[in-house]
Formats: C-alpha cells, structure tokens, sequence
C-alpha cells in the first residue's frame, strides 16, 4: 500500500508509538485486502465499548494509548445506563469499570455518547459519498445503505486508529467495485415496522456477505430499513444492501444482472414471530428514534405495564424528549440510554425476553443465554401489559 511521506514518518514512529500502532493496524488490514492507499474518514463510530465484551484485558489496551482523534468520533453502546445502573441491576465493580473505559476513550477526543444510531443525533457525522470508519453493524449497514456514505465494518483498535489517524484503508466499501449488487431479492405482500426486521433476519441467513437488491411491494420508512440492515448484519453479514426507489444508490443497479434471485413471501415473514411469557420486555434494537418513542408512549397511555420493560435509545434522544419519556415512564416501563440488551449483562437475569428487532431476536439467546421471543410491537405492548 503507497504511503505519503508523512503517513511513512508516523509509520516509523516519529509522532509516538500511539500513532505508529494505528498507522501499523490500519496498513496491516489495507496490505491485507489489497489496499492501494488511505482515504480521509468524515467520521468513526468505535466499538469494543462495552466492560462485558472487552473486559480488563480491553481496558488496559485503551487505558495505554495517547493523543488526540481528528476526526469526530463517538462510541458504541456501553454495558449499562451511565446513570440508572442500579435501576438496572448492575454491580458497582462493573460499572467503575464501565466508566474507566468511556473516560479512556474521552481523554483520546472521543464524544461519549454511546449509542449504535449517532445518524439521530448528527447529521453532519456522514453524508452520501463520504468515507467513514464506523464500527457497529446496524450502523455500518445504515451509514452503506441508508445514507450512501462508504464504511467497512470496522473492529474496535482499527476504528480508533482511524480516528486518531484521520483516515483509513481503502478497500471493500469503499470502493464503487464493492457496493455492486448481486442478488435481487424479491419481497411479496406488504410489510410494516418490526416485519422488516423478520425480514432481514430471514434475508441475512440467506444472502451471506453478499450485496443484496430489494425489489419490495412496500415503501419502508428510515427506521424500518434501519431494522432491516440491522436483522440482515446480524443472521448474515450484510453490511451494504439496496432497496429499489429508496435508497440513494439503487438507481445506478436498477439494471444489474443478479448472480441469484431470492423470493420471499409473508408466510416466510410471519414464521419469524412467536408468542409466549416473556419476563422482559424489550424495544430498541437499534435505539429506538424519536417516531418510535412517540408510538410507544402512544400504545403505552393510560396503562401500566405488569412485567419488567425496556426502551433502550441515545442519552440525546432520552433528553431532547422529557415529555415524552415521562409518558413511557408513566406506564413504569423504563427508558434506558448508553446501552441496550443486547451488550448490558443487565438481561442476562431473565429467562425469556420478547423483542420487535430481527437482530436483537439473533443474537439475545447466544449473547445473553436468554430465550427469545420475536412479536410486532404492539404484540410486545400487549405482553408488557397483560396480567
Ligand atoms: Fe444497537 Fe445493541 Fe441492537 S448496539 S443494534 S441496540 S444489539
């Protein structure tokens, strides 16, 4: 991979071993992947975030890196709630730890956010065409997808030395060569909300890492493509996909020559859903948006809830919307931020969690050790409320 002048000076350690260690990982994976050179990132989304994933061992290779990131950067969620751990069942040991991991990552520039949708936050963090090094898979596959812009998914040491660094590798999605589809994906019947998670947790398991290109009888709206490419990085390891007349790249493929035609009907969706007795209750995988905590206080007003239920979203969201949080709260369901189910061991205590998101569906019963159950989002309502 040709280096700058420059970029072979921090390579040869004259900026600090911090620096020469990211320049050293990210030429690594671009001599790895055929690289040419780096690109200049807009934005990193780091992962490796939460103490139940990273641990001590994590901690420490955090805690010793020095310097500044150049580009805005924000983290990934955490394993619990910066303010209600307790609320959540989280020991004291963890969450010292928790916060010394998130005060490493903030003495290197990194904002502290820690959520999986920085895209309801910012809308300056990424925009069509822009390179990126985000990290979350629900996130990378919004950023490739939703939003045009171009971001392998980034590990956590890669994504912090893009920060640092400025830059990354290019390869993979980054390249025009890359974001071609290959498989036409036919969906027949119209879907709405959680079916387009049961959809991608189908369409995951059935594409792989290839690109797909959705041909729909629906037009889904952002949170809803947002469940899909979250289901699909989850069962598979989609991280671009294209849906006709929605996305912003789709128009260039509309005459594509697929290697595979899949065709996915209804039936296939509704299979995914189930019903049952879960003892948590759980919405917010990826956190949920402004429009989604509307429909739940919606759904939720005027009623208690009789099991323990959560709204997992960004600290930013939770603020901006005190009104509507106390509405959700009125119910005694509970809207926590910087973490999800998923990353806080805070659901590993119940036995059954019912999910609207094809993704959190995929990963709570090996991740968590707790039975899954997936149903709509008003099926979820009404399992919270029920006697
Ligand atoms: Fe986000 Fe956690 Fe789901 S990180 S995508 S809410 S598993």
């Amino acid at each position: 991979m040709h280096l700058t002048p420059e970029e072979e000076k921090i390579f040869n350690g004259e900026r600090g071993a911090t620096y020469q260690k990211a320049m050293e990982i990210l030429t690594a994976l671009g001599d790895i992947y055929g690289a040419d050179r780096l690109v200049p990132i807009r934005s990193a989304q780091i992962a490796g975030v939460s103490y139940k994933t990273i641990g001590d061992a994590g901690l420490e290779w955090i805690s010793g890196l020095e310097g500044k990131v150049v580009v805005p950067s924000i983290l990934n969620p955490a394993g619990m709630d910066r303010e209600c751990w307790q609320e959540m069942g989280i020991d004291r040991d963890f969450a010292d730890k928790q916060e010394e991991i998130i005060r490493a990552y903030e003495s290197l520039g990194v904002r502290t956010e820690c959520t999986c949708t920085p895209y309801h936050i910012f809308d300056t963090l990424a925009g069509i065409g822009d390179h990126l090094a985000w990290s979350e898979s629900s996130a990378v596959s919004y950023a490739n997808s939703v939003i045009g812009a171009r971001t392998n998914r980034e590990g956590g040491p890669s994504a912090i030395s893009a920060a640092l660094l400025g830059k990354t590798a290019n390869f993979g999605f980054h390249l025009d060569e890359n974001r071609v589809p290959t498989v036409l994906t036919r969906v027949k019947g119209k879907l709405r909300d959680s079916d387009y998670g049961a959809l991608g947790y189908i369409a995951g398991e059935m594409v792989g890492d290839r690109v797909p290109y959705f041909r729909l009888d629906s037009i889904p709206s952002k949170d809803e493509l947002k469940y899909l490419g979250a289901a699909m990085a989850a069962s598979g390891a989609v991280a671009l996909y294209h849906v006709e007349d929605v996305t912003p790249e789709a128009g260039k493929y509309s005459d594509f020559v697929p290697d595979e035609i899949i065709t996915i009907g209804e039936k296939e969706v509704k299979d995914v859903y189930s019903s049952g007795e879960p003892d948590l209750i759980a919405f917010g995988c990826p956190h949920s948006s402004v429009p989604e905590l509307e429909r739940l206080a919606l759904l939720l007003d005027g009623k208690s809830v009789k099991r323990e239920t959560w709204i997992c979203t960004s600290r930013a969201v939770k603020e901006n919307n005190p009104g509507l949080v106390r509405r959700i709260e009125k119910s005694g369901a509970k809207v926590f931020c910087d973490t999800c189910m998923v990353v806080s061991p805070a659901s590993e205590r119940f036995s059954c969690m019912m999910v609207n998101s094809g993704k959190a569906h995929k990963y709570v019963p090996n991740l968590c050790g707790v039975r899954s159950i997936m149903a709509k989002t008003e099926e979820c309502v009404e399992a919270a409320v029920r006697e």
